[in-house]
């Protein structure tokens, strides 16, 4: 799916992109009208990349914000009806303090500095977690970008902070029970952060981990996974437009047989094969 502005911004991101660059050339290659409608990202392996350069652990989260601010603007321009970037979950809270006020402090600059980007892009934020949780002076500068973009009406920017997928479950159904209302998919998908969104399509991990470590548990069912050895701060646009292409190569099925037309056949009698 894209929105409906998808192929203008698809154009203006052609436009940017420098002439020969290897960019250009895989942003050539995509297909406007398989775009992932919403895309979820893992963005993991900052620790690990200051670590390689004997640097402290949170020269890797400041690293990642470069990285964050490509990937939101890429998808931006690509048309992307919703991103959600995994920027502190529920366990976080276990690392030293240090790290933990650095990461407030990285995210209330970089709220601060990429409001104008996402009003020249016509991007909405919305932050999803036990928001009620974090220290106020957190919640106030997400509070303020939420509303000052709540009226733009391109790529949804979900960033997930204080998340945990088990805990979004849990709020869920304590709604279900609170609503008194039938339980079905639909009334449990209603009462998660991303209630009205579309489901990923493709969800990024980087840095090698094959775990989805308790990010949007019931949303990412039927989402095609794409894992990179690449380090969060390495991660390029280069990087998010192959992870495209390659997602538009794949062959989704939701446990039918996919695009393959299966001819109606007579039923045979069954047998198993002997051992
Ligand atoms: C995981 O890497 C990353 C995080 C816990 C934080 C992500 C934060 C950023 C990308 C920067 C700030 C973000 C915003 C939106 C301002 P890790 O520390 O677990 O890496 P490791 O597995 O190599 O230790």
């Amino acid at each position: 799916m894209v929105t409906e502005n998808g192929s203008v911004t698809m154009n203006a991101l052609l436009e940017a992109l420098a002439p020969g660059s290897e960019d250009l050339a895989l942003a050539r290659a995509i297909d406007a009208g398989r775009m992932p409608a919403h895309i979820a990202i893992i963005m993991d392996g900052n620790g690990r990349w200051a670590q390689q350069r004997n640097l402290p652990r949170v020269a890797g989260h400041k690293e990642g914000v470069p990285a964050v601010r490509t990937t939101v603007e890429t998808c931006a321009q690509l048309g992307i009806g919703a991103l959600t970037l995994y920027a502190f979950s529920v366990e976080n809270w276990k690392r030293p303090r240090l790290e933990v006020d650095t990461l407030w402090r990285l995210l209330r600059v970089y709220l601060r500095s990429e409001l104008a980007l996402m009003m020249r892009h016509d991007i909405r934020f919305t932050a999803l977690g036990r928001l009620g949780e974090l220290p106020a002076h957190v919640r106030t500068e997400l509070d303020d970008v939420t509303r000052k973009t709540s009226g733009n009406r391109g790529l949804r920017l979900n960033l997930a902070i204080n998340y945990g997928g088990r805990a979004e479950l849990v709020d869920a159904v304590k709604a279900l029970v609170r609503d008194k209302v039938e339980v079905t998919e639909q009334a449990i998908s209603a009462r998660l952060y991303t209630a009205g969104q579309p489901d990923p399509d493709l969800l990024i991990r980087t840095s090698g981990e094959m775990r989805i470590s308790n990010f949007l548990l019931w949303q990412i069912a039927y989402a095609e996974l794409y894992v990179t050895e690449t380090l969060w701060p390495d991660f390029t646009r280069v990087e998010l437009l192959r992870a495209i292409l390659d997602y538009q190569k794949r062959d989704r099925r939701y446990g039918g047989l996919g695009s393959s037309d299966a001819p109606e056949l007579e039923p045979e009698p069954v047998s198993l094969p002997a051992r």
